[in-house]
Formats: structure tokens, C-alpha cells, sequence
């Protein structure tokens, strides 16, 4: 393993992943891991109340997530909505939202939501002028560079300054690149010193040799989301903050148990139902690149069509192969 050259230790946040990263996963993840001093929920969007969708309950209910360190995320245009979610939030003792502008899905950005608004800096500023005095709780964004061209942010940082906001965590792609291509590394340096709220790097840091690198780059950047590197490699958030003493044998054994009690407790919620099976290859199309043969780990789980095959398929590959812990590709296609 790659050892960290910074001193100061980096504030870590875990990003957000729709059907992946929910209530389950978070929770048995401050169990079994470490490191992360914050958690993003997977955005909630059409929001009427949480009364109105059970599923989504369990997403935010005080009783099964930490409030302290827990920020509920919305996807939304509607300066309406995002103050009444922030007021339930309020009730339900969260103290911060976060608002998507950084989804880069067609059907959601030609809708001018997600990252489809940063090519609109005077939508947003008029949302924000809605919302200012209005929400009843702390507001973070998490946006791209922009939708089309990195250029975007320079009409968009000042509408970001303009508003009180808790942070600015920045994914340094554009929406247009999907999850694809090379981040914008330089545009990003551009940013730094330049935001009033705390400003948060986002884009693949996948390793420990990553940080090391990004953190050289970034010189003055202390907050961090990590996302894909950390399905890969759930040790991740603890290896960039120096504080994972186990050894290779020992981490595999880890994920297997976690691996294991995440897919009881989904199957529990689900009664049984084979969407949990989805869910669970689903992290395994990450989890797969820490093994010593991703691909050999992949063909295995990915022909699992019931319960028996995916535990066969899941035994198998914890007992013929090793833990890596690093390798992650993201342009990689099987
Ligand atoms: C399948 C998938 C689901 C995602 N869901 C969300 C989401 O609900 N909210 C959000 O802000 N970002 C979402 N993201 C983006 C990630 O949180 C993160 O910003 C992105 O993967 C870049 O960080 P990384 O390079 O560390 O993975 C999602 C990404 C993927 C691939």
C-alpha cells in the first residue's frame, strides 16, 4: 500500500450513490470501515413529504441514521420544494441539506436539473434568491465544473458566493462527460481560494497514490468526497487518513462479512424480494477491482440469477481469490 505524504489529516466525505449507498450500506459501513466524517444521502427528488413514499423513509428516519453526520440531498429546481424538505429535515434534526446540481443523466439534465442548470447561473441565482432567509437549515451544493465547458463556473461562482452557503463540493468533470474521460484538474485549481464557502474536491481518487497526487495538486484543499475508489476499496477513507493497520488477509475477511450482512439485512427489508440481488452486483461491479482478478470476480457474480448462485458465486470468489485493495478503472467496460 501506497503511504500518505500529507500531515494534515484530510476531512473525508463519503459521495452519494443512487441504489447503492443507502441507509443499509451506511450504516453497517461505520460498523465494519472508517474514516468518513460525513454522508450524503442518494438525492431524493419529487419530494412531497417523507410520509409519502415508505421506501424512502428508512432514508432519513432519525432512528436509523446519524443526524450529526448525515446530510440529506435533493434533486430539484423548485426553490418551493428545496425549503420544505429543508424544513422536514429540520424537524427530523438534521442540520444541513445538500442540493444536486451535478446529475448528469440526459433525462434529467435537458430538464435543466442536475448539472443541466450550470449552463444557467441566472435560474439558479433566482433560486437562491428564493430560498435566501427561507430555509430552515444549512445549504451545501454539490455541482460539476459546468454542463458544456469548464468556462461555465466563471458565471457561476459568483452566484455561489452570493448565498450563505456550508460548502461547495465540486465534481471536476462537466455534465456533458457523463462519468467518462479525465477530470479538469487545472480549471479546478483555478477554484481554490476563489469560493467563500469551503470548497470540496470530488472525481477519482481511487487510491492512496491518488489523494497523494490530487492533495500535491490542490495545495491548501483539506475536504475530500470520495466515491467509486471507496466501493472499490471500502478501507479507502482509512488508508488516506493513515489509519488502517490490517493486513491484506484480514480486509478480505472484513468485506466478506460485511458483503454478507448487507445482502441479510436488504433481503430482510425487501422480504426476499431478487431486487436486493441487483443491488448487491451492483456494488460488486466496484467492489470487483479489489481482487486480484476483477474480471475472473465479475464473470462470477454477474451470472448469479437466485439466492444459491449468488452465495456459490460469492464464496467462490472470497476463497479462490485475493485481496488487492486497488485498481480501480472507470472507463473500463466488461
Ligand atoms: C451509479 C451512480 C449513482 C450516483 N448517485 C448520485 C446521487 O444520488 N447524488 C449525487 O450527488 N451524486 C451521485 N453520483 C455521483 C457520485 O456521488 C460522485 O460524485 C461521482 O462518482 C464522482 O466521484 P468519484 O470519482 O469519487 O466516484 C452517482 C454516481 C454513480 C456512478
Amino acid at each position: 500500500m501506497e503511504s500518505v505524504t500529507n500531515s494534515t489529516e484530510p476531512i473525508i466525505y463519503l459521495g452519494p450513490f443512487q441504489g447503492i449507498t443507502d441507509v443499509f450500506y451506511r450504516n453497517l459501513f461505520r460498523q465494519y470501515f472508517g474514516g468518513i466524517d460525513k454522508y450524503y444521502t442518494p438525492f431524493f427528488t419529487g419530494f412531497v413529504n417523507f410520509s409519502a413514499g415508505r421506501a424512502r423513509i428508512s432514508e432519513i428516519d432519525p432512528d436509523l441514521n446519524d443526524v450529526e453526520t448525515t446530510v440529506p440531498q435533493i434533486l430539484s429546481k423548485d426553490a418551493e420544494e428545496i425549503i420544505h424538505f429543508a424544513e422536514q429535515c429540520k424537524v427530523l434534526g438534521y442540520s444541513e441539506i445538500n442540493w444536486n446540481l451535478g446529475c448528469p443523466y440526459p433525462r434529467v439534465a435537458n430538464k435543466k436539473r442536475g448539472s443541466g442548470l450550470l449552463s444557467h447561473p441566472d435560474i439558479i441565482e433566482s433560486i437562491f434568491s428564493k430560498m435566501n432567509g427561507n430555509l430552515a437549515l444549512g445549504l451545501g451544493v454539490k455541482c460539476r465544473l459546468g454542463y458544456l465547458s469548464v468556462d461555465e463556473f466563471e458565471n457561476l461562482l459568483p452566484v455561489f458566493n452570493n448565498f450563505p452557503l456550508t460548502e461547495l463540493t465540486v465534481h471536476a468533470r462537466i455534465g456533458k462527460q457523463l462519468y467518462k474521460g479525465s477530470v479538469y484538474e487545472s480549471a479546478f485549481v483555478h477554484l481554490i481560494g476563489k469560493t467563500k464557502a469551503n470548497l470540496v474536491y470530488n472525481g477519482d481518487v481511487f487510491s492512496v497514490k491518488d489523494y497523494n497526487h490530487f492533495n500535491e495538486t490542490f495545495e491548501s484543499v483539506h475536504y475530500w468526497m470520495i466515491g467509486r475508489g471507496l466501493l472499490a476499496n471500502p478501507f479507502l477513507a482509512m488508508e488516506m487518513k493513515g489509519l488502517c493497520r490490517l493486513d491484506d488477509s484480514q480486509k478480505k475477511e472484513t468485506v466478506r462479512k460485511f458483503m454478507h450482512e448487507l445482502f441479510q439485512i436488504r433481503l430482510k427489508n425487501a422480504n426476499g424480494n431478487l431486487s436486493s440481488l441487483g443491488r448487491m452486483k451492483e456494488l460488486w461491479s466496484y467492489l470487483v477491482w479489489s481482487f486480484d482478478s476483477p474480471l475472473t470476480a465479475w464473470r462470477l457474480i454477474r451470472k448469479a440469477r437466485n439466492l444459491d448462485e449468488y452465495e456459490s458465486a460469492v464464496n467462490e470468489v472470497f476463497s479462490t481469490l485475493g485481496w488487492k485493495g486497488f485498481g480501480f478503472e472507470s472507463d473500463r467496460s466488461w
